[in-house]
């Protein structure tokens, strides 16, 4: 019998899951399986709402950002009634196989969904928080350091004009993987990361020490901080008019937003999503269910899906160290 697989993608999108799509197509044509794709994540298997995926259709399809089957998130597929709907629908089409793109939040309903419904269930981890463990990255990370660089390196531009300071908010949800990266490769002067915060005052007079500092040295100077959002409680304006204030210096805000989920992914995202597409259809035909494909080392892995949720995933040391090492930088 030929095998039936099928795709969805769920959660945030993120650059570099039509890659991932392209190469599951292709690898699994090459097999003789017949391949379709849900539409808007969960959401497509309780409506059954499905297309049938060719290689034709992918043409042109790995550069470019978002993704074709659209996402979502959605709670009705987390309630028992949701999940039953779903395997029946599973069932009714004879799917054998069902790959998710998604996050940790994706992942935790694929694995609800293994306790009923008997067929094979492989996850592929595409967010641009990278906040899921069990992999060295997730599709869309890259990029989306690449977007925030870019931005900030304007940002950078006008800062230096006016000798401003400049809060740059992120995206990550909970995670500093984001922030740090492109702290560091933006030459921003702070970063505020949620792993590593402590106390508001703390940070605020970190931020107003340094800023002092260079000031005494360099005179008027710019100062851009990037942070990660969710950390500061009151939110990002509530830090600029507190930084404002202590520092007596004008803040601006500016938050990149979704225009960090965008974009044709870059390289690094296009290799690892047709790494681990390939690596998810050489399993198809193996009793492996219930498990992440991910990398380790470069290498692809894979890891039971509970895995990538209840590991805490730590932000990388030497980026950490390497960061606080520059923001602390003297100018002879
Ligand atoms: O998980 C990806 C992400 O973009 C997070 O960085 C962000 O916190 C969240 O999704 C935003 O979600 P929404 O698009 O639903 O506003």
């Amino acid at each position: 019998m030929t095998k039936h697989i099928a795709i969805l993608t769920s959660g945030g999108d993120a650059p570099g899951m039509n890659a991932c799509i392209r190469a599951i197509v292709i690898a699994a044509d090459r097999q003789g399986y017949q391949i379709s794709g849900y539409l808007r994540g969960y959401n497509g298997l309780l409506d059954d709402q499905r297309i049938t995926l060719t290689c034709e259709r992918m043409h042109n399809l790995l550069q470019q950002g978002g993704t074709i089957l659209h996402s979502a998130r959605c709670k009705p597929f987390t309630t028992e009634q949701g999940l039953q709907t779903a395997a029946d629908n599973l069932s009714k089409a004879s799917v054998d196989t069902l790959f998710v793109i998604g996050g940790d939040g994706s992942f935790r309903g694929a694995h609800a969904l293994g306790d009923i419904w008997d067929g094979q269930i492989i996850g592929l981890p595409g967010t641009i928080d990278n906040d899921v463990a069990g992999t060295d990255a997730t599709i869309g990370y890259y990029t989306a350091i690449e977007t925030a660089v870019s931005s900030i390196d304007k940002v950078r531009d006008t800062a230096d004009a006016f000798d401003r300071v400049f809060m740059v908010e992120v995206m990550g949800r909970h995670a500093g993987f984001l922030a740090l990266h492109a702290a560091l490769a933006s030459a921003s002067d702070y970063v505020i990361l949620p792993e590593r915060f402590t106390d508001e005052r703390d940070t605020l007079s970190q931020i107003c020490k340094q800023i002092q500092q260079r000031q005494a040295k360099r005179g008027p100077v710019s100062y851009v901080i990037v942070l990660a959002e969710n950390v500061w409680p009151e939110g990002i304006n509530d830090l600029c008019v507190k930084l404002a204030k202590q520092s007596d210096m004008e803040v601006k805000p500016v938050i990149l937003g979704h225009v960090q989920r965008g974009g044709s992914p870059v390289s690094q995202d296009r290799l690892l999503a047709v790494q681990l597409g390939t690596y998810a259809v050489s399993l198809v035909e193996t009793s492996t269910s219930g498990v992440m494909v991910g990398t380790y080392e470069d290498k692809a892995v894979t890891v039971p899906l509970p895995q990538t949720w209840e590991e805490t995933k730590p932000l990388p040391d030497d980026a950490v160290t390497t960061m606080t090492t520059l923001m602390n930088e003297r100018y002879q």
